[in-house]
């Protein structure tokens, strides 16, 4: 369990399920993330870690996932969805960034988070930038709608010396 100021993070439980995945069903939150970039399946593996965001009232809002894990270079790609629109723009998605990323850099168990946003997505990159993530570059990818341009974006590590 990972706490913020007010949110809180615990392990997905099948009980979640039902209302993430309703929440990513959802036609907006498919065009902004992408329809072949959400789950559906909760797949338990090494290489993945799902995590429900939770209001201080055991309120479950949304979830925040680490993919791909490289557990030796210590890398991930992040993805992030709060379902109700109420609970956008309200600070909510930066806290959790900002509380996962804070843990896994500080116990040195990843160095290098990245992620893929839409580039039109502007709510999404406002979030990542105020976390302090940096766009790297762009990428096309293709949907059944044609080609939408991706921005790679990633945050590394501070080294203390
Ligand atoms: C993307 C998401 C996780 C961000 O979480 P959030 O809690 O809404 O974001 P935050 O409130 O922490 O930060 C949003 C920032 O964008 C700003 N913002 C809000 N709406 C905006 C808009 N329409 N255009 C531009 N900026 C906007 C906010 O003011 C805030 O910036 P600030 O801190 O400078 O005031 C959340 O909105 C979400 O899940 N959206 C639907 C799914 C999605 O897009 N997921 C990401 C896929 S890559």
């Amino acid at each position: 369990m990972l706490r913020g100021r007010r949110v809180f993070l615990r392990a997905l439980t099948p009980a979640d399920y039902e209302l993430l995945n309703r929440w990513e069903a959802d036609a907006e939150i498919k065009n902004l993330v992408g329809e072949d970039r959400l789950n559906g399946q909760w797949p338990r593996s090494n290489r993945r870690l799902d995590l429900a965001i939770l209001l201080a009232g055991h309120q479950l809002i949304g979830r925040v996932s680490l993919e791909e894990i490289s557990w030796r270079a210590r890398t991930a790609e992040l993805k992030i969805v709060i379902g109700p629109r109420e609970f956008w723009g309200q600070g909510y998605g930066r806290e959790s960034i900002q509380t996962l990323v804070g843990h896994f850099f500080s116990t040195g168990k990843l160095r290098r988070i990245y992620l893929r946003v839409y580039r039109d997505n502007r709510r999404a990159i406002r979030c990542y930038e105020q976390c302090g993530f940096e766009k790297e570059g762009y990428l096309q990818s293709e949907s059944r709608d044609g080609f939408r341009e991706l921005i790679l974006m990633s945050l590394e590590q501070q080294e203390t010396a």
